[in-house]
């Protein structure tokens, strides 16, 4: 554990069956106007929407609704939901559905009281607030992106074609309160419970492939990715067992909420390169992690050899004996591709909509990110993009 670091999660979460009701608990802390945000009708279609407007009633609230949040959240929509929130004098942004709600829900609250532009400001910029931020309380009803107790928000800009993320550095942007329950993410379609599973995946993998002391946080890491390999297969076969998706939503969790990244550069170019191709294709994000990974990994292997070694043998059960480094990493990452192939993940970016004409956009789209075994250069990020064609 050689590295300096903070950790700070004031998020409440209350987890499992029925913990909707603890948002009793929770509405009285706020003042009276609430703007309930969420996506494109799912909460609609299954009666969580109806369980927690009648939780506000009865708690005396007065609502206003921006709905439509759509998968991968636009600036335009950001402009839409800031005007919203502050023509209601909201009190409090209560999000109802997965990261897009929720990434959504921290944008405006950045952006409500904010004078300047919120796209320049905090994603082009990467600056922090200098303004008053609305309280965010979280209802998840997809597993995958943390954002229920982090301070990510990631904005799609469509005209300049640019997917930008900012994890915000002060603890109050992340959701004060977040209500998980494994059943309320039983209705998702298996496409999404899939790219859920491996955005999951991905993100213990980009903090993971980093450093090389020994540090707590990677055998926390590969715990998190035993649990969820094997509770994926489970979910994989039974979409409603209650055990295995309560697993998966738990890992979800504690994937993404900075635990893991404690005394770790980490490394976050597989989330660089997917975002590109989210940017370009408007494609589902776990889905644009899983396009891009085997080629990412496959060309750092080399320079990270020892850790993908680890990887191979701790988390596949890779039996070291007889084989080189090399052949151990790259059994591994086999392991890894049988697993996403099984899961029936995207395994090309072709099908996700890119053509090589779009390939010097993607790269331009790219950040190159600093904390992994290999710092990209523009020809290897065209060279990985090819490979995943
Ligand atoms: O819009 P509705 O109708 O609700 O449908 C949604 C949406 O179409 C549907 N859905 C959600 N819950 C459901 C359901 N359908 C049936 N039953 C339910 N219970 O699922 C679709 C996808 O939802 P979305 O919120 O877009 O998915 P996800 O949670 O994967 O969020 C993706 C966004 O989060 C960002 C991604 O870039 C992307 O913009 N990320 C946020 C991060 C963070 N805050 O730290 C980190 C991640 O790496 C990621 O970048
Ligand atoms: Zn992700």
């Amino acid at each position: 554990m050689l590295g300096n670091f903070s950790y700070c999660n004031p998020t409440k979460l209350y987890f499992g069956k029925g913990s909707v009701m603890n948002l009793n608990e929770e509405l009285p802390k706020y003042g009276k106007n609430v703007v309930l945000i969420y996506g494109g009708g799912s909460i609609k279609r299954n009666g969580i929407y109806d369980e927690v407007v009648h939780i506000l009633n009865e708690n005396g609230k007065t609502v206003t609704e921006i709905s439509g949040v759509m998968p991968n959240p636009t600036l335009e929509k950001l402009y839409e939901g800031v005007k919203t929130a502050r023509s209601a004098k909201a009190d409090l942004l209560l999000a109802v559905g997965g990261g897009s709600v929720i990434d959504y829900a921290k944008a405006v609250s950045v952006s409500v009281n904010c004078t300047e532009d919120p796209w320049e400001k905090y994603f082009i910029s990467n600056e922090e607030p200098s303004c008053e931020t609305l309280p965010v309380g979280a209802v998840l009803t997809m597993v995958g992106t943390g954002s229920e107790m982090n301070a990510g928000s990631v904005i799609t800009n469509t005209r300049q074609k640019l997917k930008i993320g900012h994890v915000f550095k002060d603890e109050k942007i992340m959701p004060r309160f977040s209500i998980l329950d494994p059943t309320y993410t039983f209705t998702l379609p298996r496409y999404q419970m899939v790219a859920g599973i491996f955005d999951i995946f991905c993100h213990i993998s980009e903090q993971y492939f980093s450093g090389d002391d020994d540090n707590t946080s990677d055998y926390i890491a590969e715990g998190l990715m035993l649990s969820l390999i094997r509770s994926s297969l489970i979910a994989d076969k039974d979409m409603t067992d209650y055990e295995a998706r309560s697993n998966i939503m738990w890992t979800a969790t504690w994937a993404l909420n900075t635990l893991i990244a404690c005394g770790k550069t980490t490394d976050w170019e597989v989330h660089m390169l997917g975002q590109a191709v989210g940017a370009y294709t408007n494609a589902t994000h776990g889905m644009t992690l899983s396009a891009v990974s085997m080629a990412y990994y496959k060309h750092i292997l080399p320079y990270g050899l020892a850790k993908f070694k680890r990887f191979a043998v701790n988390v596949w059960g890779i039996d070291p004996d007889g084989k080189s480094d090399e052949e151990i990493a790259n059994a591994g990452l086999s392991a890894m591709e049988d697993w996403m192939k099984k899961l029936g993940l995207a395994m090309n970016i072709t099908e996700l909509g890119v053509d090589p004409s779009m390939l010097e956009g993607l790269a331009d789209a790219t950040l190159i990110m600093e904390g992994g075994y290999k710092t990209l250069t523009r020809p290897e990020v065209i060279e990985i993009f090819k490979n995943s064609l």
